[in-house]
């Protein structure tokens, strides 16, 4: 006879988000899953309803009376904090209490690869969110994910009909990074198997904190000749000045925390690079994450017919 498991409810936090929609377009096939997103612009809805969430509560993470309303009646929390946000362990700290709070069972956590490295503030910042989780009491788990692939597509102007790929740090620079699909294909499996409502019904994540790299360790020439390869043209990385990155991100709207705060990641990168193991997304995944190569050959290579 096949087990029957009552229906959990997740809230995802940043739902509207790069991250957000990655994770809720697996989540949404989670059998006994009502995904709940947090989302602060109504405007959204449509976007999150197609992605597959079932309701979306209208918060802002600042707010504790609306972030109350959003966990009410949740079994589980999937925590995905704005990018470079400056209330970010403020953000942590209120949404973890309100948790215990409203009698939330799982709280998973997105963090980020290495967040102890206090010249970078936005991981740095993920780094005391983890203590306070761990703190809590609550069942947690904590997944680092490096650098997403899908940060190129920014540059698919560029690489496309200039053939150049830029970074506003040393081109020997090597930087582990992911594919943002094997990240949501490993958020599907520890929240499945989370809340006993996945195949393997274990609470063999609880506790646990995941570092997820994808394979191989590039520098920046070797990513060009990858998208080069997969475009089926020449391209060439190049050092954009930290100057004229910055111009241009003060000019696309970002605040001065967020530039300061990238701009000491670009620093460290430099300096030290960023990197991590692919062997536990691997032992997540039960397959190898994707390599870069595949990641471009899927998103830029040429599709047969
Ligand atoms: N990008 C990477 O390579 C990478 C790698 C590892 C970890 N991470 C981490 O992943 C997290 C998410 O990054 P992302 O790039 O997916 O973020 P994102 O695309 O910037 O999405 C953040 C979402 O949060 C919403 N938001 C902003 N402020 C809010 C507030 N006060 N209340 C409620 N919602 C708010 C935004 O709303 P609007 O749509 O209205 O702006 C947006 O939908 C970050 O913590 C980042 O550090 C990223």
């Amino acid at each position: 006879m096949t087990a029957v498991h009552p229906t959990r409810l997740l809230l995802v936090t940043g739902a509207a988000g790069k991250t957000g929609l990655a994770v809720i377009r697996k989540l949404r096939d989670v059998p006994n899953l009502r995904i709940r997103a947090l989302a602060r612009n109504a405007d959204q809805c449509p976007l999150l309803e197609e992605a597959g969430v079932h309701e979306t509560v209208i918060a802002d993470l600042n707010d504790p009376t609306a972030l109350a309303t959003a966990l009410q009646g949740t079994d589980s929390v999937y925590h995905v904090c704005p990018n470079v946000h400056p209330q970010e362990v403020p953000i942590g700290r209120r949404i973890i209490a309100l948790a215990r709070q409203a009698g939330v069972r799982r709280f998973v956590l997105h963090s980020v690869l290495q967040p102890g490295i206090r010249e970078m503030p936005h991981h740095w910042a993920k780094m005391s969110v983890e203590a306070l989780l761990a703190e809590s009491g609550l069942e947690f788990t904590i997944l680092q994910p490096a650098p997403y692939m899908q940060n190129i597509l920014g540059q698919r102007v560029s690489l496309c009909e200039q053939g150049v790929y830029s970074v506003p740090y040393h081109l020997a620079t090597r930087v582990s990074m992911v594919d943002l699909e094997d990240v949501a294909e490993a958020v599907v499996r520890v929240s499945a198997d989370f809340d006993g409502i996945g195949p393997e019904h274990s609470a063999a994540h609880l506790g646990a904190t995941y570092e997820l790299c994808g394979p191989g360790l590039l520098d920046q020439t070797e990513i060009a000749t990858e998208l080069g390869r997969a475009l089926r043209r020449e391209v060439r990385a190049e050092v954009e000045g930290r100057e004229v990155w910055a111009k241009a991100a003060y000019r696309a709207g970002m605040s001065r925390y967020q530039v300061e705060t990238l701009l000491a990641m670009f620093r460290y990168y430099e300096r030290s690079g960023m990197t991590g193991s692919a062997q536990p997304l691997e032992n997540l995944l039960g397959r190898p994450p994707a390599t870069f190569a595949q990641f471009a050959e899927r998103t830029f290579g040429v599709q047969p017919g």
